[in-house]
């Protein structure tokens, strides 16, 4: 009985200890993996920083770019300066260096020559995938699938990681609301809960639930902030927006974003109300690593520290350098201003060895997450590199995600979906035969004409009798590099001039029942740096569209974008258009899924498209102004020359057969400010083809402290339902929805009353009325 007693005990303390141990660990990240702290993590952080001189701590907080002009004004040292850096330890991070064999020689400089032998975490923008490639984040918002959007972010991440990357620069979840600002496309669009659901759901399917994990990277939720709100699209413009503002829209995605657990954030190029973000201590101090206690890395944008001497914030990069730290900047890209002045600064006491401090931990912690102290070549292996990209099982999902994301503007006639045994089709258009395009910009790897074209998907969809005549009319940019060598940076030129092409697309379409126009914008139009104050179709497209639909009437607009355009004459006049953004590697499969219904359209838009661009930020919540209405009278907040809302709205999107709201309920009337209250209604299919819908649920806050919107997305969701079905959807309000940054300068729900509505669009009419009391 004794010796049994002896042999218990030890295997009894040692089980209390493991299932102790194992407990904290799980505790510890069920608590969230970057807000709490993990204590085993911040224990090596301290023992690496306990080690580390000043030098190479300022080297953490520094991250060049592997190669030139890669997305920003070329670097000002070459590559031996870097080397030399690198050999020293005095780099913490590189980006831009994109294949396993280039990676791993880096990471050996450091690991062979440094002192401490701390590993550089490698960052890229993977947008919307890396080398098989999703629709533009834009587009891929248009599908409210959130499932959706986290499996081909995690992907994305799946691709990136096996190719030794561990960082992407992703989501951007600026609210965007206007149309001339080429950096649209990366965003979920113009609603901040839009925008925070979307974002959350990339962060999840980017970093997984662990990103030691071999197939998970760490995310950046970017710009850190107001970056969308460019004044007049301009991109790096001035923003102005007051404090309420910027609580109540821009910062609701980041501050998702952070409770989600980002492991990063970058700050933005712009300056609101006189401040550079890269500057801003309330922003970064105040708000996101105090408020919200988020204890993750900001990285500045590119050359965003430096920058500031041009907006006239600093007299030059080391003034730039101690504005930036004590902002709260913890990593300088490519402005080469920490490296060079943080140790001065340190001495001369004007940034603190604790802020230096912090700032180093946050790349440290980020590394030891990531598994790079365990093994720096961890994420460097050739066979994932080269077997587990752009695989046929990706390429499905992205089929599946660019389907989902199509947009069906218009169908006036029914022309569409057309029969697969049509007797005859024009595919017609700059687009239509274009296998680049449709990769849209951010496209990481993407290998250059390597996606699905339209004219390719209707040929593999169609039946052997179809006959199908092809044109494509004109050009729609005059190459100014040589094919392939297309980029990021590149200037485009529209062909403004030849025409020569269009009387053969015209013959092409007198002789088709039907005539598909792939018309749109070029991959580069949109995305940094494409700000443009024509929205319309640019070139001679219009001229293109006018000559056919002078011979053939049963047009389908098959539109390629990154922006809401200005689409207007088209809308007037063509039975049916297609919103198909910039689908991806199997764009074109895609599109024919939807033309002949395989796949019944269900994306619904996350922006408003204007009638024209003079209408432009245009959005749906906007607020009400003193003069809502044309009461006949000229002084009203509207137009003289276009109608004051938009061609097609926010949430908008049709479908092939037709969903009938009604039957809206709610359990009270009233609640009090902590209560719920809720809501049911009845969506039916009333049309003969089963369809998915996205039901949306707004609000409006009519009377508070601060003037609120006249519409405000609460939830959604996105069901299927089949032909003559009747379905219940449920949705919960609570505080959480009704709460907004008010005039105490506080979350909080006021009382009052508020409005309903639970639609199809954000047009909705099906309404229902509310009371929240003390
Ligand atoms: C962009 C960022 C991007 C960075 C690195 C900048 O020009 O604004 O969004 O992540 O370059 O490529």
């Amino acid at each position: 009985m004794k010796k049994q007693t002896l042999s218990i005990i030890p295997i009894l303390l040692i089980a209390v200890f493991l299932y102790s141990f194992k407990k904290f660990i799980i505790d510890e990240k069920h608590a969230n993996p970057i807000n709490e702290l993990d204590a085993r993590i911040e224990r090596k952080v301290d023992s690496v920083l306990a080690l580390m001189d000043v030098n190479e701590k300022v080297g953490q907080l520094v991250q060049y770019s592997g190669k030139w002009n890669a997305t920003g004004p070329s670097s000002s040292k070459g590559d031996q300066y870097k080397l030399d850096k690198l050999k020293k330890g005095e780099v913490g991070s590189m980006l831009n260096i994109t294949s396993v064999a280039t990676i791993r020689e880096t990471q050996k400089i450091v690991m062979d020559h440094s002192r401490l032998k701390i590993p550089l975490v490698f960052a890229y923008d993977v947008i919307h995938g890396y080398k098989t490639i999703f629709p533009i984040p834009l587009g891929e918002s248009a599908s409210w699938d959130l499932d959706l959007i986290k499996k081909t972010a995690s992907i994305a991440a799946k691709e990136t990681a096996a190719s030794g990357i561990n960082w992407t620069f992703a989501p951007m979840i600026d609210v965007s609301r206007d149309a001339r600002w080429g950096r649209i496309m990366e965003g979920a669009g113009e609603d901040p809960y839009l925008n925070s659901v979307i974002g959350v759901a990339r962060i999840q399917g980017f970093q997984g639930d662990d990103l030691a994990q071999l197939n998970t990277i760490a995310a950046c939720a970017k710009h850190f902030a107001g970056y969308g709100f460019a004044e007049a699209g301009r991109d790096y413009n001035t923003v102005n927006i007051g404090e309420y503002e910027l609580h109540n829209t821009i910062l609701p995605p980041f501050k998702a974003a952070a409770k989600a657990g980002v492991a990063t954030f970058m700050n933005s190029f712009n300056e609101i109300d006189g401040i550079p973000s890269t500057g801003n201590k309330m922003l970064q101090r105040d708000v996101l690593k105090g408020d919200w206690g988020w204890n993750g890395l900001v990285v500045s944008d590119w050359g965003s520290i430096g920058e500031m001497e041009a907006h006239g914030y600093a007299i030059d990069k080391k003034h730039a350098s101690e504005i930036a730290l004590n902002a709260g900047s913890d990593m300088d890209m490519e402005s080469y201003a920490y490296e060079a002045h943080l140790e001065t600064l340190l001495t001369e006491n004007k940034i603190t060895m604790a802020q230096l401090d912090d700032a180093v931990k946050r790349v440290l912690r980020l590394k030891f997450e990531l598994g790079l102290f365990d093994d720096p070549y961890k994420y460097c292996d050739e066979e994932r590199e080269k077997n587990d990209v752009y695989t046929k099982e990706h390429l499905a999902i992205a089929r599946d995600g660019a389907k989902k994301s199509i947009v069906l503007l218009k169908n006036e006639t029914e022309l569409l979906p057309l029969s697969k045994n049509i007797k005859s089709i024009a595919v017609i258009g700059p687009l239509a035969d274009n296998k680049d395009a449709p990769l849209g910009n951010w496209r990481a790897k993407g290998t250059y004409n390597s996606a699905v074209s339209l004219l390719e998907g209707v040929k593999s969809t169609v039946g052997k009798n179809t006959k199908i005549y092809y044109e494509k009319g004109a050009d729609l940019t005059i190459p100014t590099v040589k094919p392939g060598d297309n980029q990021f940076s590149h200037p485009l030129k529209f062909n403004d001039r030849d025409t020569s092409g269009i009387s053969a697309a015209v013959e092409a379409a007198k002789k088709a029942e039907v005539v598909l126009l792939a018309i749109g914008e070029d991959a580069y139009q949109t995305g940094e740096g494409r700000s443009q104050t024509n929205i319309g179709f640019l070139g001679v497209q219009q001229q293109l569209l006018e000559a056919i639909y002078k011979v053939n009437k049963n047009i389908v607009i098959v539109l390629m974008n990154g922006r809401p355009m200005d689409i207007s004459w088209a809308s007037n006049h063509v039975p049916s258009i297609l919103e198909c953004w910039f689908l991806g590697s199997e764009s074109g499969n895609a599109m024919a899924d939807v033309l002949f219904g395989d796949y019944n359209p269900s994306g619904k838009l996350p922006v408003s498209f204007p009638h024209n661009v003079g209408q432009e930020p245009l959005y749906y919540n906007q607020k009400n102004t003193g003069r809502p209405y044309n009461l006949k009278h000229v002084t009203y907040s509207g137009y003289i020359d276009t109608p004051k809302t938009a061609l097609y709205p926010f949430g908008f999107g049709l479908s092939y057969t037709t969903f009938e709201y009604k039957n809206l309920k709610l359990d009270k009337n009233d609640m009090p400010k902590n209560g719920n209250i809720k809501v049911s209604v009845e969506v039916s299919n009333i049309g003969t083809r089963d369809g998915e819908e996205v039901i949306q649920l707004y609000i409006r806050d009519l009377v508070g402290s601060l003037t609120r919107p006249v519409k405000e997305l609460k939830g959604f969701k996105k069901t299927m339902i089949k032909a003559g079905e009747t379905k219940t959807i449920h949705f919960i309000i609570n505080a959480e929805m009704l709460q907004f940054y008010t005039v105490n300068k506080k979350w909080e729900v006021e009382p009052g009353d508020f409005n309903l509505w639970v639609g199809g669009d954000s047009n909705a009419t099906l309404k229902a009325s509310f009371m929240v009391t003390e």
